[in-house]
């Protein structure tokens, strides 16, 4: 299918805390490429989170859900804050994305861990552990113990109260997000880690069956099997043995938190969540940050948008096939940080702390200067 410039559909859904704010960024580097013929997005703006709860009496409306499932991207902030944590559950913001990512069937969530070079020594780890480290997280996104059944809290005959969540994972669910991470592999060094506690869980050990059987069909990358808990471990030993680590969806909840600390910051990490692709080849998508609302910053023009600017990035990359574009986008990144602009977060001896909006005016000026 051919599609022209125009059909280039994207909902922006800003959401709570600092989510506003670094999108604000985002939609100058819009606004930049629409100037300068670059490329051209039907933009349209939603409400999601706290945001929608205070205005219709629910973290997603009906009518939002339905403009995301029109778009060929939804390009997403953060949500949560205090004001809303004593809601009853399924008020609260988070269900807000759940529901996203429910609906839309966005099973495969990609968390890139990429090191600049700038950044090394942000890492907590030490310099020669993580430079030039780049490994990608598939994390399964719409399954698992999220969203199995049963679910809930009841109260047992003596009175007192039981917590139950279920992990299931039936063999197509695992199956499609192995085929996703083994595709990435193929991209990158042919490495892929299936991670999951097979030694006390026996959907993990489901996961195994289907990871050596679909690697049938991917012979030329290596497949390789490690428990989430030594993950964890090796991840902060040494994460550069890493190059594809596929997972579920609570896994890959912890993980990918542990791999975006080994960048420096979690206020560096963008995200893609896909789904299948159809006929045409064309994939629901939704794209955001790794890290979250940060409501004690928010509104104080602090936060870092340079994960939010790098998910428009990986939006160019993975939902309309624009790659130079992405580039552009993260070489202007990469230059900014090499000047030494740091938002707080990423702060380092001889850098020089500016604010959300002054980052924007960097990378905007980085911009300038190539494209
Ligand atoms: C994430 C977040 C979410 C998750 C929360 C906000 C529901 O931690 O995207 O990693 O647990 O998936
Ligand atoms: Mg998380």
């Amino acid at each position: 299918m051919n599609r022209s410039r125009a059909n280039r559909k994207v909902l922006v859904l800003p959401g709570d805390g600092i989510g506003p704010e670094i999108m604000r960024e985002v939609m100058r580097v819009f606004e930049f490429f629409d100037r300068r013929n670059i490329a051209r997005f039907d933009v349209g703006e939603g409400l999601v989170g706290g945001a929608a709860y205070e205005a219709s009496g629910t973290p997603l409306t009906d009518d939002t859900l339905a403009e995301a499932m029109a778009s060929d991207a939804v390009l997403f902030g953060s949500v949560g804050g205090p004001k809303w944590e004593a809601l009853p559950f399924e008020l609260r913001p988070e269900r807000g994305l759940l529901r996203l990512r429910k609906e839309m069937d966005l099973f495969a969530n990609l968390r890139p861990a990429v090191v600049f070079d700038a950044l090394a020594d942000a890492s907590a780890l030490k310099r020669d552990l993580v430079a030039g480290l780049d490994l990608m997280i598939v994390r399964e996104l719409t399954g698992g113990i999220y969203f199995g059944e049963p679910r809930g809290v009841e109260t047992m005959p003596d009175g007192t109260r039981r917590g139950i969540n279920t992990e299931v994972y039936t063999e197509a669910e695992i199956e499609r997000v192995l085929r996703a991470g083994f595709d990435l592999a193929m991209k990158r060094q042919r490495r892929l880690c299936e991670v999951d506690k097979a030694n006390v869980m026996e959907s993990g050990g489901l996961w195994r069956e289907v990871a050596e059987r679909v690697h049938a069909d991917y012979p030329q990358v290596e497949l390789s099997f490690m428990y989430a808990d030594n993950c964890a471990m090796q991840l902060v030993r040494n994460p550069k043995q890493f190059d594809v680590i596929v997972t579920s969806n609570l896994f890959g909840d912890i993980l990918s938190d542990c791999a975006a600390m080994l960048t420096g910051s979690l206020g560096m990490l963008p995200s893609a969540s896909l789904g299948a692709a159809d006929a045409s080849g064309r994939r629901k998508a939704l794209y955001e940050p790794v890290h979250g609302s940060a409501p004690d910053i928010a509104g104080k023009n602090l936060a870092n948008p340079l994960a939010c600017i790098l998910s428009f990035a990986m939006m160019l990359r993975y939902s309309f096939d624009l790659a130079n574009e992405a580039s552009l986008v993260e070489d202007a990144v990469r230059r900014a940080l090499a000047a030494g602009v740091r938002t707080a977060d990423i702060l380092s001896p001889n850098t020089a702390r500016v604010s959300t909006r002054v980052m924007g005016d960097t990378i905007l000026r980085e911009l300038e200067k190539v494209a």
